[in-house]
């Protein structure tokens, strides 16, 4: 037998084979059990030992030509085979958006966007804290002692157990706690903002379980009230993108500020509904009332770590789904949180809207 014949013939076939399919067909034909290959192997047991000591070496040898063939020609398919797929599934990225662009933004996210590009423009920066509080950071060092009515008030969340250092765990019921995490974590001088959600057992149109705050704290040495006036001025005018915004300061009571503001805000009634701006004295208008805010009660700062002769500050705190439905004109809180996406699609915002001041910060057709 041609030993070397059958391997010329053997290497020719595998080098002509395209498919990784018929590669392996050919596999199994020389080398499977039942391979032509393999048979001649099996031929060497019946052979005289001179004869197998001159066959011996050619029929390993075309078995070995054979498997390096075989393993050479399935790379080169499977390399031809990934080039193929990547030519295939170019992405070519100077083509334009698709003109039906699936996916929005929701209202929610895009009010947060809009207020950390307004802070941010005003020197603050953007603050978080966990939703899974302890009652020390949520009530306690916020001057809402254990018996103080403002804890039943807040409609709170408990969990079952306490941390590892005795503290009750709710579910944040305000985004207040930040100031303490801040304060105790950076020191002063501060300035930030601190959006996210929280929590309270609490549901009808204009109420959710669970809602979004942006809390406002500003710690450092003489400030005052005109600051805090000021800021939500200024805040208020490019949220709602109108020079005419008109804020009402009332004195109001919240354990963690004093003296306390209620802040209202000034608007008209136009066909029935509510549009911001102008003062709320004037006829056909009134006055809504919006946030809270006041100077860091002295307690509060202590509990912060810092010294009340020292450091002053102010600070305030919105609900960022009202200041949605007020800009954007939704009147159902509940549909926020529904994930309706016919909703979403109504109301939603393009992804590729991100909110700039020097085109006003909200959403432009
Ligand atoms: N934490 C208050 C609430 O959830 C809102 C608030 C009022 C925050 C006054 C403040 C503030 O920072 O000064 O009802």
């Amino acid at each position: 037998m041609d030993y070397a014949a059958t391997g010329e013939a053997a290497l020719a076939r595998i080098g002509a084979a395209q498919e990784l399919d018929a590669l392996e067909a050919l596999r199994v034909e020389f080398l499977g059990k039942q391979g032509s290959i393999s048979g001649l192997l099996k031929t060497l047991g019946g052979m005289s030992p001179e004869e197998r000591q001159t066959v011996g070496p050619q029929i390993h040898a075309l078995r070995e030509s054979v498997t390096a063939a075989l393993a050479e020609r399935k790379e080169a398919l499977e390399s031809a085979v990934l080039n193929a797929r990547l030519a295939a599934e170019t992405v070519d990225l100077t083509l334009p958006a698709p003109a039906a662009p699936r996916g929005s933004i929701h209202p929610v996210s895009q009010v947060l966007d809009e207020l950390a590009e307004i802070f941010a423009d005003l020197g603050f920066a953007v603050a978080t804290g966990p939703e899974i509080e302890d009652d020390w950071h949520n009530f306690t060092a916020l001057n809402i002692p254990e018996s103080h009515p403002a804890r039943a008030m807040h409609d709170t969340f408990y969990f079952p157990d306490c941390d590892t250092a005795g503290r009750k765990m709710l579910l944040r019921t305000h985004t207040s706690p930040v100031q303490i995490r801040s304060m105790l974590q950076h020191g002063a001088p501060i300035r930030i903002i601190a959006p996210g959600r929280v929590y309270r057992s609490d549901s009808d149109a204009t109420h959710t379980p669970m809602f979004h705050q942006v809390e406002g704290l500003v710690i450092d040495k003489g400030i005052t009230l005109g600051h805090l006036k000021w800021t939500l001025e200024t805040f208020l005018k490019a949220f709602f993108e109108r020079e005419d915004i008109v804020l009402r300061l009332r004195p109001s009571y919240f354990p963690f500020t004093e003296p306390s503001v209620e802040v209202d805000v000034g608007f008209a009634l136009v066909n029935g509904k509510r549009v911001l701006g102008g003062s709320g004295d004037e006829p056909g208008h009134g006055w809504m009332e919006l946030l809270g805010s006041g100077m860091v009660n002295r307690k509060v700062i202590a509990a912060g770590g810092l010294d009340p002769d020292e450091w002053q500050g102010f600070a305030f705190g919105v609900g960022v789904d009202r200041l949605a439905m007020l800009k954007y004109g939704m009147d159902d809180l509940r549909a926020f949180f529904d994930g309706d996406a016919r909703w979403l699609g109504h109301y939603g915002f393009s992804a590729l809207d991100v909110p700039t001041l020097s085109v006003g910060v909200g959403a432009r057709a």
